[in-house]
């Protein structure tokens, strides 16, 4: 990992961004890098605005779209309460808490969450995080468009200081955060708390390769979103590109990515559980499982709703590229692919599962 908190320079007329001018004031450590091999390892400072610890996290395929922060609870304590015009997606790294959720002048809602659950304070509502251990520190990670949001109005005091209420995100609905799940079509599901998403239900999903099972989630009405997939032990993924900015958290299971720009060098990055890696735009990349378990993670996407859409291009994620899609099919990937994950499978002593995925696809 190449960690720097070092500030970053302002451009050729000597400004900076909102969100650098932001990051500042936090006065946070600043995670600058490829990826994070373990998100539950990575060294937090005092956080003066919030209370108890943070870091932000700035990884190179959110090519400046959107963040991540991790952030620390003191067993027993809580974070300050805060509101803010950015969206952000709270995944629960570790431990067990409660959140309270409330606009101006309204009743408050708590709910509680656990090591695995998955939620989205709504827009501009007044949440507060707090520690249900008395013995152990809250590790959460939340994805946020802040850079986006911050970057466009540029002006903090805004972004942190609104009224404006949103009620068609929220209004107060008392089963707002009961984990009640609405089919929004076969993989769509809409739903504003799941209590873990190591064990959520998935629905199989041939066309992206392997076996596969995957939700998509739609979470508070946002125009950021999540899914969640899961592939068999001995097989892969089908290689594919999108936009920048999409966080795949490793759930389970032990592998390795592969990534590159068309037609340019593949990177390789080893992942496990607590794994964090974002493919930057238009990069191809494609997921690989050599452990002995079904490998399962979760990505939070910055504007790739499909309630809300418009905000970005819609990827051919499905479609092969020779069909103008985004997807490269198992026939017509580069050989050495193949290759390398049964090298790797051959090391562990893991069986290949991809003669029968192949034979599945060519009988279909
Ligand atoms: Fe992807």
């Amino acid at each position: 990992m190449n960690g720097t908190t070092a500030a970053q320079k302002p451009n050729e007329l000597g400004f900076k961004t909102t969100y650098q001018q932001f990051l500042e004031k936090e006065g946070l450590p600043v995670i600058r890098a490829f990826h994070i091999e373990d998100i539950r390892d990575v060294e937090l400072g005092p956080w003066n605005r919030l209370g108890g610890r943070g870091a932000y996290l700035n990884l190179e395929g959110t090519e400046g779209v959107n963040d991540c922060y991790i952030g620390e609870i003191p067993p027993g304590k809580s974070l300050n309460p805060q509101k803010k015009m950015f969206e952000e997606l709270v995944f629960v790294i570790s431990g067990h808490g409660a959140t309270t959720v409330w606009r101006d002048g309204k009743k408050k809602q708590t709910f509680e969450w656990q090591e695995g659950s998955l939620f989205s304070p709504p827009l501009n509502t007044w949440h507060q995080h707090f520690n249900g251990q008395g013995d152990k520190p809250v590790r959460l990670l939340a994805m946020t468009n802040a850079p986006t949001v911050l970057n466009l109005f540029h002006n903090i005091d805004f972004v942190f200081n609104c009224d404006y209420p949103f009620t068609d995100r929220y209004n107060g609905e008392e089963d707002y955060f009961s984990g009640n799940t609405k089919s929004l079509s076969e993989h769509f599901r809409e739903t504003n708390f799941i209590r873990d998403v190591r064990s959520f239900e998935l629905i199989e999903r041939k066309e992206r390769g392997a076996g596969g099972k995957m939700t998509l989630l739609e979470m508070g009405n946002n125009v950021m979103s999540a899914h969640i997939s899961q592939f068999p032990v001995g097989t892969y993924k089908k290689a594919h590109r999108h936009g920048a900015g999409a966080h795949v958290i490793i759930l389970k299971g032990e592998g390795f990515s592969l990534t590159w720009p068309e037609g340019q060098e593949i990177k390789r990055y080893d992942w496990r559980a607590g794994s964090l890696l974002v493919p930057p735009e238009r990069w191809f990349h494609q997921h690989f499982n050599v452990g002995n378990e079904p490998a399962r993670y979760l990505a939070l996407k910055p504007f790739s709703s499909r309630k809300f859409p418009g905000l970005r291009k819609q990827w051919g994620t499905s479609e092969s590229v020779k069909q103008g899609g985004d997807q490269i099919e198992y026939d017509d990937e580069d050989p050495r692919v193949r290759k390398m994950f049964e090298e790797e499978l051959a090391r562990r002593g893991v069986k290949s599962g991809m003669d029968e995925v192949l034979r599945g696809i060519r009988a279909a």
